[in-house]
């Protein structure tokens, strides 16, 4: 256990434990700053596995715990069992290092812990604050609605079991019911035959948008969701949302909810800073500057999702031929590397010229506020999705998996300010999907809806805003704590 900075302040300490991973790791940070403005201080329990950068967080102290892992499992892409895992592993250290730190602030008259925050995928948490006696508080990181698109899948299986076995108490074929129709679930959603009907009560979304992981077994699913959306000890919810983008869905949760739910988002704009584990290459900022206000499209798929070899080639060529000037961002490990020198040698960049600008990893906040920047093709991370919308940049969707499908739609048929790729993309598709946002009175139309949505998270963000409102409130109860 390394105790890596140490923070001495008057007022109450809050410990932050983010997922370690960027599309988690930023919004926590940032609520983090949020809240070390307000005057608390700020201790981040992190893992080993993708721990932030001190450096980027001066005021913050930052406590690595170690996480067990190993390096094979860390390499696996299987994220649900991974997360697991995680929670497996760190319940002990993780306690070990609060009962250490109530030690020192006893001995050492050191600000005391007023409560504990932690990133719904490390629910371990929630055993570990009751045993030591501290209350805490959950950070949802992605949207209300895929909360209950989650819950639905719950719901529609246990209606099924229902409707099947009326009330037997047989629990054992129950949950064996419950897996199989989940995985007749999964084989609309991956043997190909999509259903596009709308899902009761979850409108828009179809079924093929609802947000199941192709990773694992429904076994594994099932439990990831039962795991971070059970209702545990917690005294509250903060959610990276608001009311001007959710309102309906976060009421109904609510609803459901026994704590009060704070949806003080997006938290990105009320703090800044960067919490970036790769390094930013700013060299494409000084490339947008060159280009003409308003023309770029910007291209990037976050921190997880990867494409494959064919729709690599079709991304680059639909690129290419819109002729439009574009800003994209290839992950290291989120392309095959064989393929990518292929493109090269099939004369790809010579194609592009002076109209494309590739970079490992963007500033991407920065250059989604740049002038240069009309568009943005994202995979639809929650994160990706409230960043281009408080900027006020229409988006072309490729959700690849989970949640992003459910932002993709909400993106396309609810904010009406994008355009969803469908299925698998194609060249043609691509190329006629950038026209429609970039060249077209459709993309034009979207440009504005973005623009008024900009304006009113702005509004809400601020004194009297809805936001302001729930983060002042949310002050208020770990103060009372
Ligand atoms: C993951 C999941 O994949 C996503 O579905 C979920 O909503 C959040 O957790 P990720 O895929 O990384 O996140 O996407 P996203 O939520 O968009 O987060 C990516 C973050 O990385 C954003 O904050 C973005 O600003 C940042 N980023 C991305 C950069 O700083 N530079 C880049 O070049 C690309």
């Amino acid at each position: 256990m390394e105790m890596e900075k140490e923070h001495r302040s008057s007022h109450p300490r809050l410990v932050l434990v983010p997922l370690p991973f960027q599309g988690h790791i930023n919004p926590m940070l940032q609520l983090g700053s949020i809240l070390h403005s307000k005057g608390f201080s700020i201790t981040v329990l992190h893992t080993a596995f993708n721990s932030p950068i001190p450096s980027n967080y001066p005021e913050f102290g930052f406590v690595s715990i170690p996480d067990n892992l190993s390096e094979q499992l860390i390499s696996a892409d299987d994220l649900l069992p991974f997360i697991s895992l995680l929670n497996l592993n760190c319940g002990v250290p993780f306690q070990e290092c609060l009962a250490k730190m109530v030690q020192k602030q006893e001995v050492e008259n050191e600000p005391s812990i007023a409560c504990i925050v932690y990133d719904e995928c490390m629910y371990f948490c929630d055993a570990v604050a009751k045993y030591v006696k501290l209350p805490s508080i959950v950070l949802r990181t992605t949207s209300a609605s895929t909360y209950l698109s989650r819950n639905a899948i719950l719901q529609l299986k246990a209606e099924g079991v229902l409707n099947s076995q009326g009330t037997s108490t047989n629990i054992q074929g129950a949950v064996a019911y419950l897996i199989s129709a989940l995985e007749s679930l999964f084989n609309i959603f991956y043997l190909g035959s999509t259903s596009q009907d709308l899902v009761p009560g979850l409108h828009p979304l179809r079924f093929k948008d609802l947000p199941v992981s192709k990773i694992g077994t429904p076994e594994i699913f099932l439990q990831f969701i039962t795991n971070i959306y059970k209702t545990r000890t917690s005294s509250a919810i903060i959610w990276n949302t608001n009311d001007v983008l959710e309102q309906p869905s976060l009421q109904e949760i609510q609803k459901q909810c026994e704590v009060g739910i704070f949806p003080v988002g997006p938290l990105h704009e009320v703090a800044p800073a960067s919490s970036s584990l790769i390094k930013e290459d700013n060299s494409c900022i000084t490339w947008l500057e060159k280009q003409k206000q308003n023309t770029v499209l910007y291209v990037s798929l976050g921190s997880v999702a990867s494409v494959d070899k064919k729709e690599l080639g079709e991304m680059a060529w639909g690129l290419a031929n819109s002729k439009q000037p574009f800003l994209w961002v290839i992950r290291p490990g989120s392309v095959d590397d064989q393929e990518w020198k292929k493109l090269l040698t099939e004369g790809f960049v010579e194609a592009v010229g002076e109209n494309g600008c590739i970079v490992k990893w963007a500033p991407q906040k920065e250059v989604l506020a740049h002038g240069a920047v009309r568009g943005f093709w994202t995979h639809c991370g929650w994160n990706s999705t409230l960043e281009s919308i408080s900027k006020g940049v229409p988006m072309i969707c490729k959700p690849c998996f989970g949640d992003q499908r459910v932002n993709g739609r909400h993106v396309s048929q609810v904010w009406r300010i994008g355009i969803q790729l469908e299925n698998m993309c194609e060249r043609g598709e691509v190329e006629r999907a950038i026209k429609r946002l970039m060249v077209d009175k459709e993309g034009k139309e979207m440009r504005q809806r973005a623009k008024n949505l900009k304006e009113r998270i702005q509004l809400d963000i601020r004194e009297g805003g809805s936001s302001y409102n729930y983060l002042n409130k949310l002050i208020e109860l770990i103060m009372s704590f």
